[in-house]
Protein backbone atom coordinates (compact mmCIF):
# COMPACT_ATOMS: atom_id res chain seq x y z
CA UNK A 1 0.00 0.00 0.00
CA UNK A 2 1.42 3.39 -1.07
CA UNK A 3 1.70 6.43 1.45
CA UNK A 4 -1.43 8.47 1.04
CA UNK A 5 -0.19 12.40 0.29
CA UNK A 6 -2.39 15.01 2.06
CA UNK A 7 -3.91 18.34 0.08
CA UNK A 8 -1.19 20.23 1.89
CA UNK A 9 1.79 18.12 0.09
CA UNK A 10 2.29 16.13 3.28
CA UNK A 11 2.94 12.49 2.89
CA UNK A 12 1.09 10.25 5.44
CA UNK A 13 3.10 7.03 5.65
CA UNK A 14 1.97 3.47 6.13
CA UNK A 15 3.60 2.86 9.50
CA UNK A 16 4.76 -0.83 9.94
CA UNK A 17 5.16 -2.51 13.30
CA UNK A 18 5.35 -6.06 14.31
CA UNK A 19 1.89 -7.38 13.29
CA UNK A 20 0.15 -4.25 12.57
CA UNK A 21 0.11 -1.24 10.10
CA UNK A 22 -1.02 1.91 10.99
CA UNK A 23 -2.76 3.43 7.76
CA UNK A 24 -5.32 5.93 6.61
CA UNK A 25 -8.64 4.60 6.39
CA UNK A 26 -11.19 3.94 3.80
CA UNK A 27 -15.03 3.75 3.16
CA UNK A 28 -14.59 -0.21 3.33
CA UNK A 29 -13.23 -0.01 7.12
CA UNK A 30 -16.57 0.91 8.34
CA UNK A 31 -18.24 -2.51 9.27
CA UNK A 32 -15.07 -3.68 10.87
CA UNK A 33 -14.42 -0.55 13.05
CA UNK A 34 -18.88 -0.73 13.87
CA UNK A 35 -18.17 -4.53 14.91
CA UNK A 36 -14.85 -3.49 17.27
CA UNK A 37 -16.07 -0.13 18.87
CA UNK A 38 -20.11 -1.64 19.02
CA UNK A 39 -18.82 -2.46 22.98
CA UNK A 40 -20.00 -0.83 26.14
CA UNK A 41 -16.34 -1.60 27.59
CA UNK A 42 -14.58 -0.13 24.77
CA UNK A 43 -15.75 3.20 24.51
CA UNK A 44 -16.34 3.51 28.63
CA UNK A 45 -13.89 5.81 28.86
CA UNK A 46 -13.47 7.86 25.61
CA UNK A 47 -14.62 11.02 25.27
CA UNK A 48 -16.88 11.18 22.32
CA UNK A 49 -17.22 7.60 21.35
CA UNK A 50 -21.22 6.78 21.50
CA UNK A 51 -23.36 3.89 22.80
CA UNK A 52 -24.25 1.67 20.49
CA UNK A 53 -21.81 2.57 17.85
CA UNK A 54 -23.77 2.06 14.29
CA UNK A 55 -22.45 1.59 10.67
CA UNK A 56 -23.42 5.09 10.21
CA UNK A 57 -21.27 6.12 12.73
CA UNK A 58 -18.38 4.27 11.69
CA UNK A 59 -18.89 5.98 8.02
CA UNK A 60 -19.29 9.48 9.32
CA UNK A 61 -16.19 9.10 11.48
CA UNK A 62 -14.03 7.73 8.90
CA UNK A 63 -15.37 10.51 6.35
CA UNK A 64 -14.31 13.14 9.20
CA UNK A 65 -11.12 11.15 9.43
CA UNK A 66 -9.97 11.31 5.77
CA UNK A 67 -10.61 15.42 5.85
CA UNK A 68 -8.87 16.29 9.16
CA UNK A 69 -5.82 14.28 7.74
CA UNK A 70 -6.44 15.81 4.42
CA UNK A 71 -6.16 19.15 6.34
CA UNK A 72 -2.97 18.39 8.44
CA UNK A 73 -5.40 19.46 11.56
CA UNK A 74 -5.83 15.87 13.42
CA UNK A 75 -4.28 12.52 12.15
CA UNK A 76 -6.40 8.98 12.75
CA UNK A 77 -4.43 5.95 11.53
CA UNK A 78 -6.73 2.89 11.29
CA UNK A 79 -4.72 -0.11 13.15
CA UNK A 80 -4.76 -3.00 10.81
CA UNK A 81 -3.83 -6.09 11.74
CA UNK A 82 -1.75 -8.58 9.45
CA UNK A 83 -3.24 -11.62 10.10
CA UNK A 84 -6.87 -10.55 8.67
CA UNK A 85 -5.59 -7.24 7.07
CA UNK A 86 -9.15 -5.83 8.78
CA UNK A 87 -8.96 -2.61 11.31
CA UNK A 88 -8.84 -3.52 15.03
CA UNK A 89 -8.36 0.03 16.26
CA UNK A 90 -7.79 3.11 15.79
CA UNK A 91 -5.00 5.95 16.62
CA UNK A 92 -4.59 9.27 16.30
CA UNK A 93 -2.81 12.60 16.84
CA UNK A 94 -5.20 15.34 17.06
CA UNK A 95 -5.51 19.16 18.57
CA UNK A 96 -2.26 19.52 16.58
CA UNK A 97 -0.64 22.66 17.59
CA UNK A 98 2.53 23.69 15.06
CA UNK A 99 3.08 26.79 16.62
CA UNK A 100 3.89 24.68 19.95
CA UNK A 101 4.99 21.27 18.09
CA UNK A 102 2.14 19.55 20.32
CA UNK A 103 -0.56 17.51 19.73
CA UNK A 104 -2.62 15.03 21.84
CA UNK A 105 -2.88 11.04 21.22
CA UNK A 106 -5.90 8.78 21.22
CA UNK A 107 -6.83 5.30 20.73
CA UNK A 108 -8.83 2.20 21.20
CA UNK A 109 -8.53 -1.77 20.67
CA UNK A 110 -10.96 -3.91 20.14
CA UNK A 111 -11.68 -6.06 23.09
CA UNK A 112 -10.43 -9.12 21.75
CA UNK A 113 -7.02 -7.89 20.77
CA UNK A 114 -6.73 -6.55 24.38
CA UNK A 115 -3.68 -7.69 26.41
CA UNK A 116 -1.00 -8.71 23.68
CA UNK A 117 1.03 -5.75 23.34
CA UNK A 118 -0.90 -4.16 20.28
CA UNK A 119 -1.79 -1.05 21.53
CA UNK A 120 1.95 -0.31 22.52
CA UNK A 121 3.21 -1.07 19.12
CA UNK A 122 0.94 1.39 17.36
CA UNK A 123 1.53 4.03 19.84
CA UNK A 124 5.56 3.64 19.26
CA UNK A 125 4.51 3.45 15.87
CA UNK A 126 2.36 7.30 16.00
CA UNK A 127 4.89 8.72 18.58
CA UNK A 128 7.51 8.11 15.67
CA UNK A 129 5.48 9.63 13.27
CA UNK A 130 4.42 12.41 15.50
CA UNK A 131 8.05 13.26 16.56
CA UNK A 132 9.79 12.35 12.91
CA UNK A 133 7.43 13.50 10.42
CA UNK A 134 5.27 15.89 11.77
CA UNK A 135 8.26 17.65 14.21
CA UNK A 136 6.55 17.45 17.85
CA UNK A 137 8.71 18.34 20.78
CA UNK A 138 5.47 17.13 23.19
CA UNK A 139 3.01 14.47 22.74
CA UNK A 140 0.13 14.36 25.65
CA UNK A 141 -3.00 12.09 26.56
CA UNK A 142 -5.75 12.63 28.70
CA UNK A 143 -7.14 9.45 30.85
CA UNK A 144 -10.10 9.29 32.66
CA UNK A 145 -9.51 7.69 36.22
CA UNK A 146 -10.25 5.12 36.59
CA UNK A 147 -8.83 3.54 32.98
CA UNK A 148 -5.62 1.44 34.26
CA UNK A 149 -5.33 -0.08 31.01
CA UNK A 150 -4.75 3.23 29.66
CA UNK A 151 -2.25 4.27 32.02
CA UNK A 152 -0.54 1.17 32.35
CA UNK A 153 0.05 1.57 28.54
CA UNK A 154 1.50 5.11 28.47
CA UNK A 155 3.38 4.75 31.56
CA UNK A 156 5.02 1.39 29.98
CA UNK A 157 5.74 3.16 26.60
CA UNK A 158 7.79 6.16 28.32
CA UNK A 159 4.77 8.86 29.55
CA UNK A 160 5.20 11.15 32.11
CA UNK A 161 2.44 11.70 34.95
CA UNK A 162 1.84 15.47 34.76
CA UNK A 163 -1.43 16.12 36.49
CA UNK A 164 -5.23 15.08 37.37
CA UNK A 165 -7.68 17.42 36.20
CA UNK A 166 -10.59 17.01 38.78
CA UNK A 167 -13.98 15.97 37.69
CA UNK A 168 -13.52 17.41 33.91
CA UNK A 169 -15.36 14.61 32.69
CA UNK A 170 -19.31 14.77 32.83
CA UNK A 171 -19.21 10.75 31.55
CA UNK A 172 -22.53 8.77 31.27
CA UNK A 173 -24.36 11.57 34.07
CA UNK A 174 -20.84 11.07 36.69
CA UNK A 175 -17.99 13.49 37.09
CA UNK A 176 -14.85 12.08 36.33
CA UNK A 177 -10.69 13.25 37.17
CA UNK A 178 -8.43 13.36 34.01
CA UNK A 179 -5.29 12.58 34.73
CA UNK A 180 -2.54 14.26 32.43
CA UNK A 181 0.34 12.52 30.68
CA UNK A 182 3.04 13.47 28.37
CA UNK A 183 6.45 12.42 26.57
CA UNK A 184 8.76 15.06 24.87
CA UNK A 185 10.59 14.42 21.62
CA UNK A 186 14.38 13.81 23.61
CA UNK A 187 12.52 10.91 26.58
CA UNK A 188 11.29 9.63 23.03
CA UNK A 189 14.57 9.60 21.50
CA UNK A 190 16.46 7.87 24.24
CA UNK A 191 13.77 5.05 24.85
CA UNK A 192 14.16 3.79 21.20
CA UNK A 193 17.58 4.39 21.35
CA UNK A 194 18.87 3.34 24.82
CA UNK A 195 22.71 5.21 25.46
C1 LIG B 1 -6.05 1.08 26.49
C2 LIG B 1 -5.94 -0.05 25.47
C3 LIG B 1 -5.76 0.55 24.09
C4 LIG B 1 -4.73 -0.94 25.84
O1 LIG B 1 -4.57 -1.90 24.81
P1 LIG B 1 -3.71 -3.24 24.94
O2 LIG B 1 -3.41 -3.73 23.55
O3 LIG B 1 -4.39 -4.18 25.84
O4 LIG B 1 -2.37 -2.74 25.60
P2 LIG B 1 -0.99 -3.53 25.50
O5 LIG B 1 -1.26 -5.00 25.47
O6 LIG B 1 -0.17 -2.94 24.39
O7 LIG B 1 -0.32 -3.18 26.89
C5 LIG B 1 0.75 -2.27 27.06
C6 LIG B 1 1.28 -2.45 28.45
O8 LIG B 1 0.29 -2.07 29.41
C7 LIG B 1 -0.02 -3.17 30.28
N1 LIG B 1 -1.47 -3.24 30.47
C8 LIG B 1 -2.43 -3.15 29.52
N2 LIG B 1 -3.65 -3.30 30.09
C9 LIG B 1 -3.44 -3.49 31.41
C10 LIG B 1 -4.31 -3.69 32.52
N3 LIG B 1 -5.64 -3.74 32.38
N4 LIG B 1 -3.76 -3.83 33.75
C11 LIG B 1 -2.41 -3.79 33.91
N5 LIG B 1 -1.52 -3.59 32.90
C12 LIG B 1 -2.04 -3.45 31.67
C13 LIG B 1 0.47 -4.40 29.58
O9 LIG B 1 0.86 -5.41 30.49
C14 LIG B 1 1.65 -3.89 28.76
O10 LIG B 1 2.83 -3.88 29.54
P3 LIG B 1 4.25 -4.50 28.96
O11 LIG B 1 4.67 -3.56 27.85
O12 LIG B 1 5.16 -4.50 30.13
O13 LIG B 1 3.90 -5.85 28.46
C15 LIG B 1 -7.22 -0.94 25.46
O14 LIG B 1 -7.44 -1.41 26.75
C16 LIG B 1 -8.46 -0.21 24.98
O15 LIG B 1 -8.71 -0.13 23.78
N6 LIG B 1 -9.30 0.30 25.90
C17 LIG B 1 -10.56 0.93 25.53
C18 LIG B 1 -10.39 2.28 24.85
C19 LIG B 1 -9.70 3.27 25.76
O16 LIG B 1 -9.98 3.35 26.94
N7 LIG B 1 -8.82 4.08 25.16
C20 LIG B 1 -8.02 5.04 25.89
C21 LIG B 1 -8.68 6.33 26.09
S1 LIG B 1 -7.56 7.43 26.96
Amino acid sequence: MNAHITGRGMVVPVIEGKRIVLRTLEKSDARSIQENLNDKEVSRYTRIIPYPYTLRHARDFIKIAQHFGSREEDYAFGIEIKETRKIIGVISLARIDYQNRNAEVGYWLGKKYWGRGIAKEALLGILNFGFDNLKLFRIYASVMHPNTASVKLLEKAGFEFEGRMRKSVLKDGKWLDELRYSILEEEYRRLVQPV
